[in-house]
């Protein structure tokens, strides 16, 4: 049996001038659950109907379950699609919508009918069978639109935002949903959103797109805590961005000058003495403490420890949000828990964080 369910070839795709995707190869495993993530026109969407048999590509090659796809006719394919836009017929009800395929095929009305009964219980809508599809509710059609999708049993599934015309509330619980469903059945899906906490959520691995190309690819916890591009620090979670000079490099770790500043950093495999980099501090590794003048700083020497000014806070909630000049230099996201210690504009406060959750970011 393949390993892979889906490989997609070194894809090219040209729309006159513009790439819309570009060199693009990835292998997607059996039962996987990966997010293409990335801005609105990174070519999420082509690479989609590209593996759908719904657009050619110019280049390269898509294999599904082992077998090269070039030439097949959507149909033909072994995955099916489902859209933002829920694609339902208006003038039918759920169960003919559901059924639809199979009548198709001229299924057996009495195995349809079974094969429709199960598919309403995976998508929790027992009892809707006879529901015209217009009296739905945005999250009720959309698993109307899995059920559909679902029923050829298509080794792959492809969502294309499904969830993006949902309102807040419906799209967290149908995430859950989501994810509940495709551990189930163990297919294969290729999961196309533009929302990094979405992709967090569902994902087994994220791919991380930007016009037209892989970024990164990981796991989802990878993805946050070593990003290994400014692109791929701001795209995922909030983080704080500091830039400076590489002055110092040993086994353990490097030191960077960041405004006369001297910052501790991890490793990074490409990074040598003298180059212009990028640090990325997640905020919740930041500590935020009063400042003790006689205390000596960088007490610990594996972690960075500065004075800092608060320049403004907000209050969050949950949270309570600081901005701080660090030197010459802005930290703009440093939490505490809103019933921390809470500091005010102008307060001298220390900042500290550990050498090992200071990532080192190239261009
Ligand atoms: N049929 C088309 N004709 C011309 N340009 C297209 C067509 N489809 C997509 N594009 C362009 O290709 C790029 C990628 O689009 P798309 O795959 O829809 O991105 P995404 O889904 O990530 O928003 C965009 O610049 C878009 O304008
Ligand atoms: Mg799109």
């Amino acid at each position: 049996m393949e390993e892979f369910s889906v490989k997609i070839e070194a894809v090219t795709k040209r729309f006159v001038e513009i790439v819309a995707v570009q060199h693009f190869t990835l292998d997607v495993k059996r039962g996987e659950f990966i997010s293409l993530l990335g801005p609105s026109g990174c070519g999420k969407t082509t690479l989609l109907r590209i593996i759908a048999g719904l657009e050619t590509s110019d280049q390269g090659r898509i294999v599904i379950e082992g077998e090269d796809m070039t030439g097949q006719t959507p149909e033909k394919r072994p995955v099916n699609m489902v859209f933002q836009r829920y694609a339902l017929f208006p003038h039918m009800n759920v169960f003919n919508n559901i059924a639809f395929s199979q009548v198709l095929k001229k299924r057996p009305r009495q195995e349809i009918q079974a094969k429709v009964s199960e598919m309403l219980a995976l998508v929790d809508l027992d009892g809707y069978q006879n529901r015209n599809v217009n009296e739905l509710s945005g999250g009720q059609s959309q698993r109307v639109a899995l059920a559909r999708s679902l029923i050829n049993q298509p080794k792959v599934l492809l969502l294309d935002e499904p969830l993006g015309a949902l309102d807040l509330l419906i799209r967290k619980q149908m995430q859950l949903e989501l994810k509940r469903i495709q551990r189930h059945l163990n297919t294969t899906f290729i999961y196309v959103t533009h929302d990094q906490e979405e992709a967090m959520i569902l994902s087994n691995r994220i791919v991380l797109m930007n016009k037209g190309e892989i970024v990164q690819v990981g796991k989802p916890e990878d993805l946050y805590r070593l990003p290994e591009t400014v692109f791929a620090a701001h795209f995922i979670g909030e983080t704080n961005l500091l830039e400076g000079n590489v002055t110092r490099i040993n086994a353990k770790g490097m030191e960077v000058e960041v405004g006369g500043l001297r910052i501790k950093t991890r490793l990074h495999p490409k990074v040598k003495v003298g180059m212009q980099v990028w640090l990325s501090i997640r905020p919740e590794k930041i500590d935020l403490a009063a400042d003790q003048p006689d205390d000596p700083p960088n007490r610990v020497n594996h972690r960075n420890d500065l004075p800092a000014i608060v320049k403004t806070r907000t209050f969050l909630g949950s949270s309570m949000n600081y901005e701080a000049r660090l030197g010459n230099q802005r930290l703009m996201n440093l939490v505490t828990s809103a019933e921390a210690v809470s500091y005010q504009p102008r307060d001298k406060v220390r900042i500290s964080w550990a050498k090992e959750d200071t990532v080192v970011l190239i261009d």
